[in-house]
C-alpha cells in the first residue's frame, strides 16, 4: 500500500546515500530536511534552496528532536569511523526516540555487515545474525534498536558511484581514474556484488513510500557478480589505457596492517572480504516489482567520469572502511 509523505529529515545527509536519497525523495514530491553536524558540509552538499539544512549532532538527543520535528519520515544515513562503530547504537536510539516523539516513520540505511560471518549465499533476510566481529555486532545492535522502533532497515551491499568516498570498489576506481594500478582486496577472480548508489537510493525512496516496508529488514541488490579482472577491463575500455590490478594474499594484508592504519581498521572484516558474496533481494522485488540496477558496464564508466571530474566524494569527512 502506498503512503503519503510530506517532509523527510535525513540524519547524516551529507554522505553519498543521504545526498542521492534526498534527490530521489524530492522527485517523489517529498520535501527534504538535511541534518548533519557540520553546517559547511550541509551548505556544500545541498546548494538547492528547496532543501532545508539543519545542523545537529545525532548524539545530542535534544538537538535531534528539534531537527526532525514536524517531519513524517526520519532517515538514519549516519556513517561513523571504525573506532566509533559502537556509536551507531547510541545514535539509532536517539534518532528513533526523536522520530517517535514527532510521530514519524523511520528508515535506516545500514549494511550487510550485521550478517557477518557470512555462512551461506545468496545472502537474504533469513541469514543468521549472530556472532562475528565487533563491527558486525555494532551494526546489529543499531539495527535491532531501529527494528524495535518499527523502522524499515535497509542492508546495502558495498556501494560505488557519485559522491562515494570509501568502499572496496570506489577506492580502486579512484586509483584507476588517477592513472594508478588498482589495489584490490581478495583474489582477482573472486566474484562479489556491489550496488551503484543512485540505483540503491531510488529503491530506498520507493520503499519509504510503502506501508509494508516498516518494521522489517530489506536486503538490497547490487548489479550482479563482479571480479577485479572484469572491473579492470571495463575501466581500461573507458580510460583508453590498460588498467592494472594489484591483489595481495591474506598473510600480506595482515602484515601490511602493522604499518597501515586503514588496513588495521579493516582487519576484523578481512576474512569475509576474501570470500565471494551475492545478494538475494527477492523480498524487495516482491514488494516493488522488478528492480532496476545499472550494469557495471555503464555504472563503472559513470563513476570514473565523476572521479575524473572531481566528483568522487574524496573530500568527505567520514572514514568508515566500507560500511
Ligand atoms: N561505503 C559502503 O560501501 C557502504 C556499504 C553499505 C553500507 N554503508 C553504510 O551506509 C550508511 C550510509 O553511508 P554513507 O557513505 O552515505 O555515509 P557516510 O558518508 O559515511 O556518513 C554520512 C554522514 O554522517 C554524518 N555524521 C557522522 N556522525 C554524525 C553524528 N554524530 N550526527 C550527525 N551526523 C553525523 C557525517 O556528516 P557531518 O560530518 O556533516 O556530520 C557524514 O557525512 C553508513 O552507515 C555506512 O556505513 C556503507
Amino acid at each position: 500500500m502506498n503512503i503519503a509523505l510530506s517532509r523527510a529529515a535525513i540524519v547524516g545527509a551529507t554522505g553519498p546515500t543521504g545526498r542521492h536519497l534526498a534527490r530521489e525523495l524530492q522527485q517523489r514530491g517529498v520535501a527534504v530536511r538535511a541534518v548533519s553536524r557540520a553546517t559547511a558540509n550541509l551548505d556544500r552538499c545541498f546548494p538547492d534552496p528547496a532543501v532545508e539544512c539543519v545542523a545537529a549532532d545525532a548524539l545530542d538527543a535534544a538537538a535531534v528532536a528539534r531537527a526532525v520535528a514536524g517531519c513524517d519520515l526520519v532517515v538514519d544515513c549516519i556513517g561513523l569511523p571504525p573506532d566509533r562503530m559502537a556509536d551507531h547504537a547510541a545514535t539509532a536510539r536517539i534518532v528513533a526516540a526523536a522520530a517517535q516523539e514527532t510521530g514519524a516513520r523511520l528508515l535506516q540505511v545500514s549494511s550487510w555487515w550485521g550478517f557477518m560471518p557470512v555462512r551461506r549465499l545468496p545472502l537474504n533476510e533469513s541469514h543468521p545474525r549472530a556472532g562475528g566481529n565487533t563491527y558486525a555486532r555494532a551494526r546489529r545492535a543499531a539495527e535491532d534498536v531501529m527494528l524495535a522502533a518499527g523502522a524499515a532497515v535497509i542492508h546495502l551491499p558495498d556501494f560505488f558511484g557519485p559522491h562515494v568516498h570509501t568502499s572496496t570498489l570506489q577506492m580502486p576506481l579512484r586509483e584507476a581514474a588517477a592513472g594508478k594500478t588498482m589495489n584490490w582486496i581478495g583474489a582477482a577472480d573472486t566474484e562479489r556484488e556491489y550496488a551503484f548508489v543512485p540505483d540503491a537510493m531510488a529503491m530506498a525512496a520507493d520503499l519509504a513510500l510503502r506501508a509494508e516496508a516498516y518494521g522489517r529488514s530489506w536486503v538490497f541488490p547490487g548489479s550482479g557478480p563482479l571480479d577485479a579482472r572484469r572491473a579492470a577491463e571495463i575501466a581500461s575500455a573507458h580510460l583508453d589505457r590498460r588498467v592494472k590490478v594489484r591483489t595481495a594474499p591474506r598473510w600480506l594484508l595482515r602484515a601490511l596492517g602493522l604499518v597501515s592504519a586503514d588496513l588495521r581498521a579493516f582487519a576484523p572484516v578481512l576474512d569475509d572480504y576474501l570470500q565471494p558474496i551475492r545478494y538475494d533481494a527477492g523480498r524487495l522485488a516482491e514488494l516493488l516489482g522488478p528492480l532496476r540496477t545499472t550494469p557495471y558496464a555503464e555504472a563503472i564508466p559513470a563513476t570514473l567520469g565523476g572521479l575524473q571530474a572531481g566528483r568522487g566524494g574524496q573530500n568527505a569527512t567520514a572514514t568508515d572502511p566500507t560500511a
